[in-house]
């Protein structure tokens, strides 16, 4: 069983790597394969259907779907724009769906694995309304599977130690039962 973690942020200092960071560190204490992906390595030009039309999905999307199909169990840190997910995110997730070989809906990948969401902002909702949407994009947009432990980190700023561990230790219990509940899912939804 394998789990993949990314933020929806390409931002040096990103508080939502470092929370996913920390999520990744979790999964590999608790001796499951983790990996965190970037998706700054994964640029593509904002969805246009003109575009899409003259050249089909940009390889990266393609890159970045058969990335998500190499592991059971998704974990995602979003930041919080203006109320909702960032533009990096929605339009990686948007070019992903639009990948489909004949036959295909384009949703499979999301289908077929489990996702968990988090986030974490300077302000005190700590992202959650970032994290509403994002539900609603995978479960409602794409029929994804994604457990309802979530954390949502406010005042990131002053959140984390230097170790990457977070300083209150409520919010380090509870993002350790995010992880593990998503193993656990993930492992249901492997076995079938
Ligand atoms: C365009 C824009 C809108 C933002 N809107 C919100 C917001 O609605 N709520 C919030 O908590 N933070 C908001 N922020 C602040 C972000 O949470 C902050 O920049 C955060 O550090 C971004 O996540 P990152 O650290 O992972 O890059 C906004 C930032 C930008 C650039």
């Amino acid at each position: 069983m394998r789990l993949l973690f990314f933020a929806g942020s390409a931002r040096e200092g990103s508080f939502n790597r470092k929370l996913a960071s920390l999520a990744r560190h979790i999964a590999e204490a608790n001796g499951i394969e983790a990996v965190l992906a970037e998706l700054k390595d994964y640029p593509m030009p904002i969805y246009n259907g003109d575009l899409e039309a003259k050249e089909g999905p940009p390889e990266r999307a393609r890159a970045f779907k058969a990335l998500l199909g190499e592991y059971d169990g998704v974990f995602i840190a979003s930041p919080e724009y203006n109320s909702s997910v960032t533009p990096l995110l929605k339009n990686t997730l948007d070019w992903v769906t639009r990948v489909k070989e004949k036959g295909e809906t384009g949703l499979e990948v999301f289908r077929s694995r489990v996702f968990a969401i988090s986030g974490a902002s300077p302000g005190s909702y700590g992202a959650m309304r970032s994290l509403l949407h994002l539900r609603q994009i995978l479960e409602l947009g794409m029929g994804a599977t994604v457990i309802p432990q979530q954390i949502a980190l406010p005042r990131a700023m002053d959140a984390f130690e230097a170790d990457g561990s977070l300083k209150d230790k409520a919010q380090q219990t509870l993002c350790k039962s995010v992880v593990e509940a998503l193993a656990v899912a993930a492992r249901k939804f492997v076995s079938g």
